[in-house]
């Protein structure tokens, strides 16, 4: 390899030119060795073990109206369900039988009572049936500090917040202005989340229309600053009710979107060695196989779904979401399977957590 790109790669920081460079690089031998070099680094600080999580999509109602998403609230179209409190259990319970120790329950964005309570209570009944074997992650959106606290003593260890995008102007064109989506206050919400101990996750979206390289670079250098402990971000793909306005100058192919996502991953694997970092189920939508490419580049974590088959359809957050008729024991099994055709294996019976947390406690 040419000296410059050891040097790229081996003295890695998040200055934007870099960066932008390895985003865009044309040299497939740059690339390939930093994809290489993001699995090395993965191997020896995370280990070659994918965790698993098993994905429980509670409900799609939301109080939001986030310009790219599928169940954003003005889409009257979609038919909104919210499982029973039964539902849930079931999921776990099932998750427990088939060597899972940790679950996302993920959700529309709500904030009232009820909705605060259910969470709760689904919460207090896993640590009551579990001993705290079954860790929780939740990915419910913004909620006040008090509600936070209150789940995080009900027995959540980690949440799932993405910042979307760390540039403020693109965050505005994103989300509407009617005074409920801001960036500051989705920035303190995830503050918040880590003054409450959290495993704190976050994440963008790339390649929406009009984000340039230098923004995906300062996404990179925000999630190292933030020092987050999970990331999960994706390729942004259209929702036929859901489409953010094509960018007079920068609109990207699917087949781009796929690529600076993976190479995102990758370089964040270099700057942040010791995070988990989730191959998203958006990738899949673009590739089949693109969750395993995730995983050769750095990835460690992979959500297999097993919300009840019945609801699948109605939590579309973009279009042709892979694996809405693939149950969770089919796709657990896939797991299995395909993760032999990596250096990996997947992590039965291990809760996973990241080894950067652990990291930072112990440097307190
Ligand atoms: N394309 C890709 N990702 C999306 N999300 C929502 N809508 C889309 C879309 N159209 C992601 C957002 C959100 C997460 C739950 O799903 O990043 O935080």
């Amino acid at each position: 390899m040419k000296n410059y790109h050891s040097y790229l790669l081996n003295e890695l920081s998040c200055d934007r030119e870099s960066i932008s460079e390895l985003l865009t690089t044309d040299s497939e031998e740059l690339r390939s060795a930093l994809f290489c070099k993001a699995e090395s680094v993965r191997n020896s600080n995370t280990g070659n073990r994918v965790f698993l999580r098993g994905l429980i999509e509670l409900s799609n109602q939301c109080s939001r109206d986030c310009h790219y998403c599928g169940i954003r609230a003005g889409n009257h179209k979609t038919r909104r369900y919210e499982m029973d409190h039964q539902e849930v259990m079931d999921c776990v319970s099932f998750a427990w039988d088939n060597r899972l120790r940790s679950v996302v329950i993920q959700s529309g964005e709500r904030s009232d009572r009820e909705f605060i309570r259910k969470i709760g209570q689904i919460l207090n009944d896993i640590k009551k049936q579990y001993a705290g074997d079954m860790v929780v992650t939740l990915s419910c959106g913004e909620q006040s500090e008090e509600t936070f606290k209150y789940w995080r003593e009900c027995g959540a260890s980690r949440y799932l917040l993405r910042i979307e995008t760390s540039n403020t102007g693109l965050y505005e064109r994103l989300h509407p202005a009617d005074g409920k989506h801001s960036f500051r206050n989705r920035l303190k919400a995830l503050e918040t989340l880590k003054k409450l101990d959290y495993q704190t996750g976050s994440g963008v979206m790339i390649g929406v229309p009009g984000q340039t390289m230098e923004m995906l670079a300062m996404d990179l250098a925000f999630l190292r600053n933030f020092n987050v402990d999970m990331v999960g971000m994706g390729p942004y793909i259209e929702h036929q009710d859901a489409k953010l306005p094509p960018d007079p100058e920068i609109n990207l192919s699917l087949h781009q979107r796929l690529e600076l996502s993976l190479r995102m991953i990758a370089l964040l694997r270099l700057l942040m060695p010791d995070i988990n970092i989730a191959a998203s189920t958006a990738l899949q939508a673009i590739d089949a196989d693109a969750r395993l490419q995730a995983i050769r580049c750095g990835a460690n974590v992979v959500m297999p779904n097993i919300t009840p088959l019945k609801y699948r359809e109605d939590y579309l957050l973009y279009d042709n979401k892979p694996g809405v008729k693939i149950d969770g024991a089919a796709n657990l099994e896939y797991w299995n399977r395909i993760l032999s055709s990596t250096a990996c294996v997947p992590a039965w019976d291990e809760a996973g957590d990241p080894k950067h947390y652990k990291m930072k406690k112990i440097l307190i």
